[in-house]
């Protein structure tokens, strides 16, 4: 087998050599662009460039032939040890938290259907700004995140609030880049989700709220047509929105043998 540093690494080069020729990139931009480069680092932007403009790709290529329920990116907003929630399941909020109320519910099965009992669900999304904790010095730690285990039906619940869109910080040099092209920093409102049961591969999903903005323009280019979800009105408790969601995972690949 060749070297795959030498292939991957040359073949990005070599596209950018043919950028620079297709779009007869002058000196100037070349400064301009070494020190964004520069800037970004400076700035702690990485995670959420890469997140923004290079996860959604190497998602869907390694992703591509998965059986069960569709996956997306992870984004930079995850922390890895959120509560395990009892019931009734709900997200830490502030006391005035803003924002609708909602409840999902649904079941966690294999690509065959059977329930996963203990399936644990990783839930996290940003608040009515669409800001999130852990990272926004204005919502206090550990606001908006938790887990939840399914029944032994696969059954689980979960209340919060509805998240509001998504803008990535515009105010440094990854905003600078979007203003600089023209485009725009949302993504649609979204609730993230680490879906695991022991012996089947986790799955990193996001599910998209379809009254939201940006559903066809996400920034982040992650949205697909069956992660959007529709809320209503829940029965017998009309002012909590409710959608059901089904997680279906496939059995964990096993490593090929050397
Ligand atoms: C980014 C933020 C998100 O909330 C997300 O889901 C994906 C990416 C980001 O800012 O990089
Ligand atoms: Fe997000």
């Amino acid at each position: 087998m060749g070297n795959r540093a030498d292939q991957v690494i040359g073949d990005v080069l070599k596209r950018i050599h043919e950028a620079i020729v297709d779009n007869d990139v002058t000196y100037d931009e070349y400064q301009a662009v070494k020190q964004w480069l520069i800037d970004v680092g400076e700035a702690g932007e990485w995670p959420l460039f890469l997140d923004v403009f290079v996860e959604s790709a190497v998602e869907q290529q390694v992703y591509r032939d998965r059986e069960g329920s569709q996956g997306t990116i992870l984004g930079p907003y995850h922390l890895p040890d959120a509560p395990v929630l009892d019931a009734p399941y709900e997200l830490p909020k502030r006391d005035d938290e803003q924002g609708d109320r909602m409840h999902f519910s649904g079941r966690v099965v294999d690509h065959e259907g059977n329930p996963l009992a203990g399936a644990v669900l990783d839930v996290w999304h940003a608040d009515a700004k669409g800001l999130y904790s852990g990272f926004d010095p204005s919502v206090p730690e550990g606001i908006l995140r938790g887990k939840v285990i399914a029944d032994d039906e696969g059954r689980y619940e979960v209340r919060s609030i509805v998240p509001a869109p998504y803008t990535i910080p515009h105010d440094g040099p990854t905003g600078k880049m979007i203003a600089a092209a023209d485009w725009h920093p949302w993504r649609p409102a979204h609730i993230h989700l680490i879906v695991s049961a022991d012996g089947y591969e986790a799955l990193t999903t996001q599910l998209y709220i379809d009254s939201s903005d940006y559903l066809d323009d996400d920034v982040a280019s992650a949205v697909k047509d069956n992660l959007v979800v529709h809320l209503e009105p829940k029965e017998g408790e009309p002012e909590v929105l409710h959608f059901d969601y089904d997680f279906a995972l496939a059995p964990a690949r096993t490593p090929a043998v050397a």
